[in-house]
């Protein structure tokens, strides 16, 4: 293949290549095959210059890219994966692990065994990716356990990558690594993961933060309410830019800089479309608002008189806790009506089979869907949602995801970031600001929260996460729209131009619930209008 028609393509997409990659690339006899490549790594690594390098340094999602292509062409580009250094047989280091399994409260975890997600499943999820809808988030963590080495490698990545995001923050001037703290310097700024926080005798607060080089204690005082109220909202393990003055031995902070996330615009598209926002429908459970759910398809269906808008609808997200589970929390048997795990998918298929085709439906899993608890979660299991994958209109992805939806010709599409929410309980409970306002029945104060911290789970004990090398729960683009479920509150927001949404449930108060004090919303659909921006609350209760 002629090295000029890859090198045209790529200036095409605004990206260059290095020689060593372009010669590597015209040795495929597949200009098809060698187009996918590209598309999919400036999607997954969101570089503008290939490198061999970029294989290798990302080398998880590079082979989850020839994974996520049609089977002919991945045999097209066998020998490119070996010469660029990719594993062709990574499916043999898959190994069982036992996952575990609590509740949405923090009840003991029950055992469950688990197999890792295999490849099949990327594979038939993303075959379905189509013009206007793009799964851009990497798959979720496949192959080994995580040992020791992997927590070390994952953390070492985090901090580094969170620097690159706040060494772009004006305000941390003369920015130097721990160890290089002289003798008393002025103006002088750090970044660092937080390792302990404390509050004095003296009411001061008092954190010790940690770069690659090494640890110091930076005090704030008291004194500087503006600072002390920020560093009172500081959580453990995030990473932080201070600027202030100090020695080796404690930095005295002047300011405290959030790595955060802020868009300069709010995006329109040049058509008008829907996209609605649902999630913690709990199937099988006896308090599943069936009744209220037929209603809800029924509008989509243009069943209900006098909502032209209907057909502008062409996306539908659900952001987790599809099914209710089984053994999700002590004694959830007595709450079923569906018992089988499998049964709950075929019969939730069921109902979103009865949902017009051309809605493009986005499917992640929660805390109730029979995957594991570690984040990221991976794609719903096969083995027991097979019903949902043969539906032709269902796009499955892991928890977080990002996708990207409605691009076209001259218009970018939206980035949509899903999490499910598990994280938020910590936050509510342990962020000043957010227990004072009791932030689980507002949950879009905790997602502001995570925006500025940039992840989805600054503090270790927050979730469980599995160490991927590239810190998944982070968030590295910041998203057109936050969607989140969990907490069962609807509730929608802006921040720095980001819409927030929460979203409200489809099961009536369990006594489980109750016993926790929530007050959940039910059967509220956020509509968003892609042209007007504008947001209406649909109403199924
Ligand atoms: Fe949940």
């Amino acid at each position: 293949m002629e090295p000029k028609e890859i090198l045209k393509f790529c200036l095409g997409k605004g990206l260059l290549l290095d020689e060593e990659t372009l010669n590597l690339f015209s040795e495929v006899n597949d200009f098809d095959s060698v187009k996918l490549v590209i598309e999919k790594i400036k999607i997954y690594t969101q570089e503008k210059i290939i490198t061999k390098n970029i294989f290798n340094e990302n080398k998880e999602q590079a082979n989850q890219l020839f994974f996520s292509l049609p089977k002919e062409n991945q045999k097209r580009l066998e020998r490119l994966k070996v010469k660029l250094g990719l594993s062709i047989e990574i499916s043999k280091q898959s190994k069982d692990i036992t996952i575990p399994v609590h509740s949405d409260t923090g009840e003991p975890p029950v055992q469950k065994e688990h197999e890792p997600p295999n490849f099949k499943e990327i594979k038939k999820t993303q075959k379905e990716d189509s013009e206007n809808l793009r799964i851009v988030s990497i798959g979720p963590a496949v192959g080994k356990g995580p040992e020791v080495k992997d927590f070390v490698n994952h953390f070492r990545n985090r901090f580094s990558d969170m620097r690159n995001i706040l060494q772009e923050h004006s305000e941390l001037k003369n920015l130097v690594s721990i160890n290089k703290i002289s003798e008393n310097r002025q103006g002088i700024s750090i970044i660092g993961m937080v390792y302990d926080k404390r509050i004095t005798k003296n009411k001061n607060i008092l954190l010790v933060v940690e770069d690659l080089t090494g640890k110091i204690s930076v005090l704030v005082n008291q004194n500087k309410p503006e600072i002390y109220e920020k560093a009172k909202e500081i959580s453990l393990d995030s990473v932080i830019g201070f600027s202030g003055s100090g020695s080796r031995e404690i930095f005295f902070v002047n300011d405290i800089v959030f790595p955060d996330s802020v868009l300069f615009e709010r995006k329109k598209s040049p058509i008008e479309e829907y996209a609605l926002f649902i999630g913690d429908l709990h199937f099988g459970s006896q308090k599943f608002l069936e009744k209220n759910f037929l209603k809800f398809i029924d509008y989509l269906n243009g069943k209900v008189p006098d909502t032209p808008e209907v057909e502008k609808i062409k996306y539908l997200f659900i952001v987790g806790d599809l099914i209710t589970g089984v053994g999700s929390y002590p004694n959830q048997e007595r709450d079923l009506v569906v018992t089988d795990i499998e049964e709950q998918f075929v019969k939730v298929a069921e109902l979103l089979g009865k949902i017009r085709k051309d809605i493009k439906i986005i499917i992640s899993p929660g805390n109730h869907d029979g995957v594991r608890l570690m984040e990221p979660q991976p794609f719903l299991d096969e083995k027991y949602a097979w019903a949902l994958y043969d539906l032709e209109n269902v796009f499955i992805t892991g928890n977080p995801s990002q996708i990207n939806v409605a691009a076209r010709k001259g218009f970018s599409g939206f980035d949509i970031l899903t999490y499910h929410g598990f994280s938020f309980p910590y936050y509510a409970n342990n962020v000043p600001e957010l227990m004072k306002k009791k932030a689980m029945n507002s949950p879009e104060e905790i997602m502001k929260y995570l925006l500025k911290n940039r992840h989805l789970a600054p503090a270790h004990s927050s979730v469980q996460y599995f160490p991927l090398e590239k810190d998944a729960l982070m968030i590295r683009k910041v998203p057109d729209i936050f969607v989140s479920g969990h907490t069962h509150k609807s509730g929608i927001s802006y921040y720095n131009n980001i819409l927030v949404v929460s979203v409200s449930c489809w099961e009536e108060m369990t006594p489980y619930q109750e016993k926790f004090g929530n007050k959940p919303d039910h059967c509220k659909v956020p509509a968003l209008n892609l042209k007007t921006r504008e947001v209406k609350i649909l109403d199924f209760e």
